[in-house]
């Protein structure tokens, strides 16, 4: 029933992959590998990455992109990785949540119940998700072991979730 595309977005959030040392294309695996099971493997119905950033661990920056790519309706669901731990420099939820107009708890609920039959660790992630204009703004941690079991859990509702935003 859904046509068109879903428009997604990654946003890998990290200090060391935006060093000046690093080359972000061959050293963001947790980014490349959402492209990769998004573009290629389609583990979300009809969605396709149309944008792909990366930026420090700033709230500033993180706030400055994810409100670029959302008021501009770049994008349907933006899909952040990275920084949802608990060190100092960990800010995306806070970020998330200065921007978003909605929450949607039992998006960030499902995905700590289905992650924590897999990992006690889980529980170390601070990941919120929520709805900014018409995008849906989901955290993920930044592994891109724990990225790709996180969006797992999310990809089948995702499609329907944004019929719902438009
Ligand atoms: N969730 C799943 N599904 N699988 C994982 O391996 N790792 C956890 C947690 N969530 C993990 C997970 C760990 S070890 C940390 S520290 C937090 O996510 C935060 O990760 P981040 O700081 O990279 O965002």
């Amino acid at each position: 029933f859904e046509k068109t595309t879903i428009k997604v977005g990654i946003l890998t959030i990290s200090d060391s992959r935006t060093s000046s040392t690093s080359d972000i294309n061959s050293f963001d695996s947790s980014g490349h590998n959402l492209i990769k099971l998004i573009n290629d493997s389609n583990v979300i119905k009809s969605a396709k990455v149309v944008q792909y950033d990366c930026v420090t661990d700033d709230f500033d920056k993180i706030q400055a992109k994810m409100s670029e790519w959302c008021s501009e309706r770049k994008v349907d669901v933006l899909l952040s990785t990275g920084g949802t731990g608990f060190s100092s420099r960990d800010v995306t939820p806070e970020a998330t949540l200065g921007l978003v107009q909605k929450l949607t708890p039992g998006i960030s609920q499902a995905i700590m119940n289905e992650s924590l039959k897999l990992t006690p660790m889980a529980m170390l992630s601070r990941a919120v998700s929520g709805i900014y204009e018409k995008t849906l703004i989901i955290n993920l941690p930044g592994s891109a072991k724990a990225s790709k079991e996180c969006l797992s859990v999310v990809a089948h509702t995702i499609p329907h979730a944004v019929s719902l935003i438009k």
